[in-house]
Formats: C-alpha cells, structure tokens, sequence
C-alpha cells in the first residue's frame, strides 16, 4: 500500500516536471499576437498556414476573369464603450492596489506597470475609427491584389467594372478607400502618388441586407439576445480557474470582470499597441489559449456555424456574388469588348459578414462536417485546447480578413469552361464541398455550394412571424409617443450593438 502511494507520488512529480518542461518550452514559441481571435493583426497571422496543403495547379490554358473580395475593415480603435471600460477598470486596479498595501501585504509581486496604470485611450470621447496601422493593411492588400491579378487590372478605372462596395460605417468605407488608393496607386494623375477618384458606394445602413444583413434581420437579434446567458456560461469556468489563479499568483482581489476587461486590454495592446509585457503577460500561455477559446466559441455560436440562421441570413450576398459570375461568364460567352464589362467587385464590411459567408462557402470544416451542415445537423462546439481546431477567430476574420473567389475561364478544358478558386487572406483555401480543393467546377461551385443556402428566403428566416409582431405593437398613442422618442434618441446614439 505505502510503496503503491510512493509510486503514485513519484509520478505525480515526474508530471509536475514533465508540464514545466513543456511549458517552459512552449513559452519560447508562444507569441501572444497570434492568440487574439478577432482582434489580432492581419500581417500576423496571415502567414501561418496548414502547410500540408497543396494547392491545386491552375494552368496556362485558364485566365482569371472576375474576382469578388469580400473584406473585413482593417485594424481599429476601441469603440467608445471599450474606451468608458478601460477608464473603470484603471480605477479599479488603483483600488486593489491599494487595499493589498493595506493589508500590508508585501507588493513584490505586483507588475509595475500595473501601479498607476492609467489608459493610452484615456479622455478620447471618439472611438471605433480605422487607425493608420488598419490603412496599411488595406492599402497594401490593395496593391498585392492588383500584382497578383495583374490581367483583371489592367483597364481603366470605371465604377461598373471595378465596383467598390463599402457598409455605411466610417471604418469600413476607409478600409475600401485605403484599398483602392494601394489597388489604383500610379494609375491617376493626382499628387506625387499618381492617385486617382474612384467611388466608393453604401447602401443605407437600415436597409443593407447584402452587407449588413446581421443588422437588418430581427430573428437574428433574438436569437443572439436569447443566447447571451448559454455563451456567459460557457465561459464562466474559464474565467473562474482564470482568476483564481490569477488572485493567487498577484495577491490582488481581482474579480471575474476584472480578468475579463484585462484580457480584452491584453488584446488591444497586443494588436495595436505591440505591447505585450504588461496585460498580455499576466496570463500564462497556457490561459491565453483557454481565453481564446473562449472568444472563439462565442463566434462559433453568435456568429458562425454553431445556428444555421447565422449564415444562412448571408444568402443575400452569396446571391450577390453568384450573380457576379454569372454576368461575367455571360460577357465572356458573348464576346463583349474588353472593358465594357465588370471585372471585379470589392466589398469592405464587418467580421458580421465576414464570418458567415465563410460558412456559406463551407470553409474551416472537415468534410465530414459539411456533410453534417447540409443534412441541417448541429456541429460540435470547437474543441478545447490544447486540442486543435479549424475554428480560430484570428485565423478566420483577423482585422483586414478577407475572402476572395477568383472566377477562371479556360479554354481546352473539356469538362468544364468556367472555375471558381477560393483565397483566404490571399491563400488558396480547401473547400470541403469541393472534395477538399482549393477550386471546383462553376457549375459544381453552384451546385454543391451555392443551391442548398438559395433555397432560403431572407425575408422567410428573418422576420419573426409578421403577424405575431404587429399584434404585440398595436400602438397606443403613448407608446407611439416613445417609440417617436427613442428613434430620435437613437438617431443620435447609432450602433448600441458592440460590432466588429
Ligand atoms: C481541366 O480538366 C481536368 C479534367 O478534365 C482537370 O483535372 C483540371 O483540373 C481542369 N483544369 C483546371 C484549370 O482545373
Ligand atoms: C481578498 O479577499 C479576501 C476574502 O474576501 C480577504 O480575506 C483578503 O484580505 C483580500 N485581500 C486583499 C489584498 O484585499
Ligand atoms: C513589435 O514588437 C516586437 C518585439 O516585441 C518587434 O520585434 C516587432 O518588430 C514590433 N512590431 C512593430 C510593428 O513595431
Ligand atoms: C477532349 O476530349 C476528347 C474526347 O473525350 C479528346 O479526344 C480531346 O483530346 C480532349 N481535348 C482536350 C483539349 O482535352
Ligand atoms: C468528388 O469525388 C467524388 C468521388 O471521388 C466524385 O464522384 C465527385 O465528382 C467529386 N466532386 C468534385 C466536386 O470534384
């Protein structure tokens, strides 16, 4: 019996040290900024791929002739309610700070950085805005573009063939100014840069169900209003061990909202302030991936594959996209002169619409999955680290994220004339319901991908039962009164919904 304990005890030991080797040894490896799921960098991320896929051979006998881009705005500024949070939580570490001397507790162990720790954002009353770091990416994602398409290029600048598609969200229209600026650059005759005008168009935000479709579709919000309290907690436990550890290792009271607002300013800092001794390394490797995970799950479930409506609401712009295609191949059938028709058509929009046409197209899924999405089965949940997972926010929509399909003509194919290739942040990308290529034949692109979301109806899965609702807002002269109130309330305070 004693010698059994001794046994177990030993090893027990033997794990302890074997976990700090693998620890110590995943800390030389680890970089923060590659763990911020939707808020890290495009030019750190962008590069780390499965490199075990090959992606397939386009040949000479095929030329690009369309291409649709679908874009996340670039990197920005915390938006006015993170900035009122960074304010409370910098009064909050002063108290605990404080009542730890109190306690007369020895301060050893207290980051430096964290005493006094005021915030870089402190006072600014404007947030949300594309910084200059989000400008970069899209100016330079603007030219790479250009040199990698080089044929779809190379006419005049005219609106109906390089059309420009922005939300009607500053950030978002700057994004697709920046990237036109890199995509036309040398091309105009304006300043030192050879600039020159192009147009950039928004549907009105109220009503822009192609890029905006999560904001115009009632039974969405429902359902991501229902389903805060699940996603809260999910991620409970993880900021439970999360902050006990963290109360232990600092001496510091901190609360659960405290870690979560410390994690939330590790990932500014990190992304847009490079800094990653201060927030960032109060957590372990090992807890940034569980909070990782964390944010990841919660776009699984609000965002991405976890509903069907998700994405499914998106069909307005797969339609959008399709008929893109459609209208290119049919130039190309016709012989239309070159430059008289459509070449490319570029959208800058939000990682709510990012996300989902990600899903539309099937990306990040096994195979096996996407057989499971089309039978209108539910997909397990991400796996928990250290598991590995397809879904990962800072791979999936990083700032600047963006997917494009690249539509081929070729010419001695006999089995097909027309390809669809699919680039995710500028990389060939497999598609499950390709057989795992990163390109498929049009029709089969259609066929496989496309026809089982179009047989939804935007209108159909978005309007709450129309009749229900009309009863329930039968008006009142004094409700009517209010709802007159508030909508003007909210012409002055736009945006309540924390958007990405
Ligand atoms: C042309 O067709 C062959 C099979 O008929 C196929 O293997 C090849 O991938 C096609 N070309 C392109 C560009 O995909
Ligand atoms: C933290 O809270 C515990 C229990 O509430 C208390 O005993 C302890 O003194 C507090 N420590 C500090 C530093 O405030
Ligand atoms: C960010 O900091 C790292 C060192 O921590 C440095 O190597 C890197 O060049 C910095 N990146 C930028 C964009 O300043
Ligand atoms: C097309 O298919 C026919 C018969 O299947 C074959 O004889 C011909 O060589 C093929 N042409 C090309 C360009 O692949
Ligand atoms: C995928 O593979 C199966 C069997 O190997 C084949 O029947 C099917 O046509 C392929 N689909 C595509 C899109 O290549």
């Amino acid at each position: 019996m004693l010698k059994n304990s001794m046994n177990v005890a030993q090893l027990l030991l033997l794990q302890v040290l074997l976990a700090i080797v693998i620890h110590i040894s995943a800390d030389e490896s680890f970089d923060v900024r590659q763990h911020l799921s939707t808020v890290s960098r495009y030019g750190v991320v962008k590069d780390i791929s499965d490199n075990s896929f090959v992606p397939s051979q386009i040949t000479d006998q095929c030329t690009p002739i369309h291409l649709n881009l679908v874009a996340r705005h670039g990197t920005r500024a915390p938006t006015k309610k993170r900035i009122r949070e960074f304010e409370a939580l910098s009064a909050r570490l002063e108290v605990l700070v404080r009542d730890a001397k109190e306690q007369k507790q020895s301060s050893d162990n207290i980051p430096a950085w964290l005493m006094g720790w005021s915030s870089p954002w402190k006072g600014k009353r404007t947030g949300g805005e594309l910084i200059h770091e989000g400008e970069d990416e899209l100016y330079h994602l603007g030219i790479r573009v250009r040199e990698q398409f080089p044929d779809l290029f190379s006419e005049e600048y005219h609106p109906d063939i390089y059309s420009i598609k922005a939300t009607q969200v500053p950030r978002a229209s700057a994004s697709a100014v920046a990237f036109g600026m890199g995509l036309f650059s040398g091309k105009g005759k304006l300043g030192t840069g050879a600039h020159r005008a192009f147009a950039v168009t928004s549907e009105s935000r109220a009503s822009d169900i192609v890029l905006r479709f999560h904001d115009c579709c009632q039974s969405y919000k429902d359902f991501r209003k229902s389903q805060k309290p699940t996603v809260e907690k999910l991620k409970e436990p993880i900021l439970d061990e999360i902050t006990q550890a963290l109360v232990r290792q600092y001496g510091l009271n901190f609360t659960k909202q405290d870690v979560s607002s410390l994690w939330f300013l590790c990932k500014q800092e990190a992304s847009l302030l490079n800094i990653t001794n201060q927030a960032c390394s109060l957590f372990r490797p090992s807890e940034v991936s569980l909070l990782e995970w964390a944010d990841d799950l919660e776009s699984f479930i609000l965002k991405g594959y976890g509903n069907s409506l998700n994405y499914r609401m998106g069909v307005p712009l797969l339609e959008d996209v399709i008929q893109s295609m459609e209208q290119a191949i049919k130039a190309k059938e016709e012989g239309y002169a070159s430059g008289s028709y459509e070449k490319a058509r570029l959208r800058f929009a939000h990682a709510e619409t990012l996300l989902p046409f990600s899903c539309l197209l099937g990306l990040f899924l096994e195979e096996s999955e996407f057989e499971l999405i089309q039978r209108e089965e539910t997909l397990q949940f991400p796996r928990k680290p250290p598991t590995k997972r397809n879904w990962r926010g800072s791979i999936v929509t990083p700032f600047a994220g963006n997917n494009m399909l690249v539509l081929y003509s070729c010419v001695s194919n006999n089995s097909s004339k027309y390809f669809v290739k699919v680039l995710h942040n500028e990389r060939p990308i497999p598609i499950p319901g390709c057989n795992g290529s990163d390109s498929c034949p049009f029709e089969v692109f259609k066929e496989r991908i496309v026809a089982p979301h179009l047989k939804h109806d935007y209108n159909a899965l978005c309007n709450v039962n129309l009749e229900q609702k009309e009863k329930n807002s039968a008006p009142s002269k004094l409700s009517q009164m209010f709802s007159w109130f508030f909508s003007l309330r909210n012409a002055v305070t736009p945006a309540q919904n924390v958007e990405l």
